[in-house]
């Protein structure tokens, strides 16, 4: 069961690029990787741009056929209707978006997301048969006052209770305390709360769903750390910020495999 888990290499771009520096770098990032010969079933590598960068590099993904993956950044947790603003997982979908980011930190302090907005977040995505990467963590003052993998283990219950059928879904560990910080968690504790978190999802929905569960690291990932942390076999891929902006040092990062041996 285990090795059906394909690494997943995510990019999540946050707010920067608009959608002409979108293309030159999606254009980069795939002459890097096709030079480098990377095998995409090996590890799947997906970018997360703005909403107004989906429509050009869709465009540019369909042209050039290029097996890069598509994923937002966000989702309205309503399918549509007067709701100044936001984003329906409709037409993401339409858009050929595969994964949408649920919960990142961010949108949880600046956007007050609560773990039940996250909860209906991720039902929208569900519903428009897209696939949410659940985003969880803990702040440093939850660090010190709770442990590492209290907080991230309660937010994945949360974001996952009361679906009436669970679609497929990624969970991203992300320590809030290590997000552009440069400061990292250490492979050993990542590797340690991606266990807990599977654990815990065993528990909750039974084993099988947990060894199929994609459970990725975020946090000042870079090309020189990305081969600790997948070393392990608990953590199944890297959820990158601003590594992912340079397309040099993001198909670096989605090549960890040739640091492994070192
Ligand atoms: P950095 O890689 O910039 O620390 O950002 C991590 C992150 O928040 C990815 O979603």
């Amino acid at each position: 069961m285990t090795n059906q888990r394909i690494p997943l290499i995510a990019g999540n771009w946050k707010m920067n690029l608009d959608h002409q520096q979108a293309i030159a770098l999606v254009q980069k990032l795939a002459w890097s990787l096709k030079d480098a010969n990377h095998d995409y079933k090996s590890a799947e590598v997906v970018v997360f741009p703005p909403f107004t960068d989906l429509r050009s590099i869709q465009t540019l993904i369909d042209a050039d056929k290029l097996e890069l993956g598509l994923g937002a950044q966000d989702l309205s947790k309503f399918d549509s209707g007067a709701y100044t603003g936001e984003i329906s997982g409709a037409f993401l979908k339409k858009l050929d978006v595969k994964y949408v980011l649920v919960g990142h930190s961010e949108r949880r302090q600046y956007h007050n997301e609560t773990d039940e907005v996250i909860q209906a977040k991720t039902a929208a995505a569900f519903r428009h048969g897209l696939v949410p990467i659940i985003c969880v963590g803990e702040t440093l003052e939850q660090l010190e006052n709770e442990g590492q993998s209290a907080v991230p283990i309660r937010q994945t219950l949360a974001a996952l209770a009361g679906h009436e059928k669970l679609g497929d879904f990624v969970i991203a560990y992300e320590p809030v305390w290590a997000i552009g910080t440069g400061k990292v968690a250490t492979a050993e504790e990542a590797a340690s709360v991606a266990g807990k978190l599977r654990a815990a999802i065993s528990e909750a929905f039974g084993s099988e769903l947990a060894a199929a569960t994609r459970i990725l690291y975020g946090g000042s990932v870079k090309a020189v750390n990305v081969a600790g942390f997948l070393r392990s076999p608990e953590v199944d891929g890297v959820l990158v910020g601003g590594a992912s902006l340079d397309a040099e040092e993001f198909s670096g990062i989605a090549r960890f495999q040739k640091h492994l041996a070192l």
